[in-house]
């Protein structure tokens, strides 16, 4: 299994980290090869639990505004659409961060940022679920015909359905046990947070043009593309400075 302070000529990283990994002390991965590096992750020790718990409290927000507006009768003509709507966008805000993670620690060299990255990750399935939810519920009141028909019928739909099964294989799959119970195979399952990212766009991108409104789409798919392509990027270079 790779190691979160691996040199960059390591194989590209799955977005999501085997937590087990990424919980390691500092001081048992591998040296640093500057004096300054080797400060970071003992420096890392000490901020982290307080950020862990602001981002923990702040991940919150969008939730706590959903209920705030709806107690002072601010979610506007149609609640529904308003909390489906932010609930989704939302969901690929926390897509977009837990995919920035692995980005943000190599060119930063700090290994602690791997460890906010299951509590993002698991956030964005939080937010999911109540994105699907709120269609369930109160678009659809539970017809389970009527949603079988809409995701065969609406390519938007059935998207962003597989977007969100792929999700829960992931939150199902996040805990420690089940990083040693799947070995090899928990990283090659977590992989798919790429196409995860992926069908959220496309799921975005879907639903604004029937509205002729792409310029949201258009923002986060480059967010996307770029994180995306980072990863492609450093996983050629790895692979042509191993076969060289
Ligand atoms: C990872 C999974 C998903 C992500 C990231 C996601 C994201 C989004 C986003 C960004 C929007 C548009 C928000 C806006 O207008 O600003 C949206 C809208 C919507 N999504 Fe999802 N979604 C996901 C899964 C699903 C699933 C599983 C369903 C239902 C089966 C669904 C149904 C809808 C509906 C009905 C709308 C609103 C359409 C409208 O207002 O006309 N989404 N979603």
């Amino acid at each position: 299994m790779a190691s979160d302070t691996q040199p960059a000529a390591q194989p590209v990283q799955p977005a999501v980290q085997p937590p087990a990994q990424a919980a390691r002390p500092a001081s048992r991965a591998q040296p640093p090869a500057s004096s300054a590096a080797a400060r970071r992750p003992a420096a890392g020790a000490r901020w982290i639990v307080p950020v862990k718990i602001a981002v923990f409290i702040a991940a919150w927000y969008p939730l706590a505004r959903i209920v705030l507006f709806g107690l002072t009768d601010r979610l506007g003509a149609n609640p529904i659409e308003f909390i489906t709507r932010s609930t989704g966008l939302w969901t690929l805000v926390f897509l977009c961060i837990t995919l920035a993670v692995t980005p943000l620690r190599r060119l930063t060299g700090v290994a602690a940022f791997v460890r906010f990255r299951r509590m993002l990750g698991l956030y964005a399935f939080f937010y999911a679920t109540l994105h699907f939810t709120t269609y369930l519920w109160f678009d659809k009141w539970f017809d389970v015909a009527e949603i079988v028909k809409d995701i065969g019928k609406r390519p938007f739909i059935t998207v962003g359905f597989a977007a969100f099964v792929l999700l829960i294989a992931l939150a199902a799959t996040s805990p420690r046990a089940m990083v040693r119970k799947l070995g090899r195979r928990w990283q090659m399952l977590h992989r798919s947070i790429y196409a995860i990212g992926a069908l959220a766009i496309l799921h975005f991108w879907w639903m604004k043009a029937g509205k002729h409104d792409l310029i949201l789409p258009k923002i986060y798919g480059a967010i996307m593309v770029a994180l995306l392509g980072w990863r492609l990027v450093v996983w050629l270079r790895d692979r042509m400075s191993k076969a060289h």
